[in-house]
């Protein structure tokens, strides 16, 4: 290449950084979906010699046939993250049958601890979209580890859940699942609350196309929607829907689209709760979560909603006696 062309190359032009810690089944296939849609250069970081590496280099090679232009990294250091735009955090153990997805508490409070600490040194600027489970808890410890504001500390769970609910509803009406919309408030556990009266096809509620029977056990599936999918796969849980959920996110963030999409946010003061992560639908923009939205919710709703607020309170209350911050 001439000097001058090269001069073209370096025109000064900086793509966005995405950082991935934990190149495992959610973690790599989030960074390939990224890559796909050009969102930036990519580093992919893990504890496991040569699996980033080897899992970024495949990933670069699919990149002529898929026809996409970003530089892919696969690494064990922190220093080749430094100053990402947006690092998603998928580091942890994974649910296993027979496990739910509390029992991960303990093991991936001390993950998320190491890895934040890590991330908020090399890209104190960066968002942060956590990922790992128990996900209320998780996001409230890289809350409390970064320092971040809280509108840079967000949570994925909201995007799966209402992508299960929205899968369902088009299933049932065998509708296009481009004309369906559904609302899913809450932690992301058993206590999660499917909102149907907010869940619609090209506008109109749920309730109103579908017999009560049918809404209720479509909430039910959706609530034990990652159930279903580690029962399947016995030794992990679901990785092509959280993947593609967080990269509906990153792609909010990075191209400042204004998305509104639940999101695991910190409450302060919204829906009557006070310093606590819980999904709530959010704008999520260049600023990540640039504002809140609070639903008019029903008397029934609202106590489910802070049924699960309390749910998501014990497992703070087990991160925060661990004295990890
Ligand atoms: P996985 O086991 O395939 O990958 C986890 C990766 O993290 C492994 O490659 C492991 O080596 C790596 N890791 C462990 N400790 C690390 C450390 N200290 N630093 C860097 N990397 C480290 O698991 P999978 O299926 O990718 O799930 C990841 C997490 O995401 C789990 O906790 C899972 O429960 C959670 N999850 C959450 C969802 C949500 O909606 N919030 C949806 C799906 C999964
Ligand atoms: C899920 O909902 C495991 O939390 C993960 O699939």
């Amino acid at each position: 290449m001439t000097e001058k062309h090269s001069s073209i190359v370096n025109s000064g032009f900086k793509r966005k950084k995405l950082s991935f810690v934990g190149a495992g089944q959610v973690g790599a296939t989030a960074a390939f979906i990224a890559a796909q849609k050009e969102l930036g250069d990519i580093v992919i970081l893990d504890v496991m010699e040569g699996i980033p590496q080897g899992k970024a280099l495949d990933m670069y090679e699919a990149s002529p046939i898929q026809g996409f232009d970003a530089h892919i990294q696969g690494t064990q250091n922190y220093d080749d993250t430094a100053d990402s735009d947006l690092v998603v955090v998928t580091a942890g153990i994974a649910r296993k049958a027979g496990m739910s997805r509390d029992d991960l508490l303990t093991i991936n409070a001390k993950i998320i601890a190491e890895v934040v600490k890590n991330i908020a040194d090399k890209s104190p600027q960066c968002t942060l979209i956590i990922v790992t489970n128990p996900l209320d808890a998780m996001v409230y410890t890289a809350k409390q580890v970064s320092g971040f504001p809280s509108q840079r500390v967000i949570g994925m769970a909201g995007v799966l859940d209402s992508a299960r609910m929205r899968a369902f509803i088009a299933e049932a009406l065998d509708v296009s699942i481009e004309d369906v919309s559904a609302c899913v408030l809450g932690g992301h556990g058993d206590t999660m609350l499917p909102l149907p009266r907010y869940s619609t096809v090209a506008g109109i509620p749920i309730t109103q196309l579908l017999s009560p029977e049918t809404v209720e056990a479509i909430c039910q599936r959706t609530a034990t929607g990652g159930a279903e999918i580690v029962n399947y796969l016995k030794t992990g849980s679901a990785f092509y829907a959280p993947a593609s959920s967080i990269v509906e996110m990153a792609e909010a963030i990075l191209k400042d689209k204004k998305r509104i999409l639940p999101c695991a946010a910190y409450l302060d003061g919204e829906y009557g709760i006070e310093g606590s992560y819980l999904g709530v639908p959010c704008k999520l923009g260049g600023q990540g979560i640039e504002s809140i939205m609070e639903l008019d919710l029903s008397d029934d709703e609202r106590y489910s909603l802070h049924s699960s607020m309390h749910a998501v309170r014990e497992l703070i209350a087990k991160v925060d006696a661990m004295h990890l911050f």
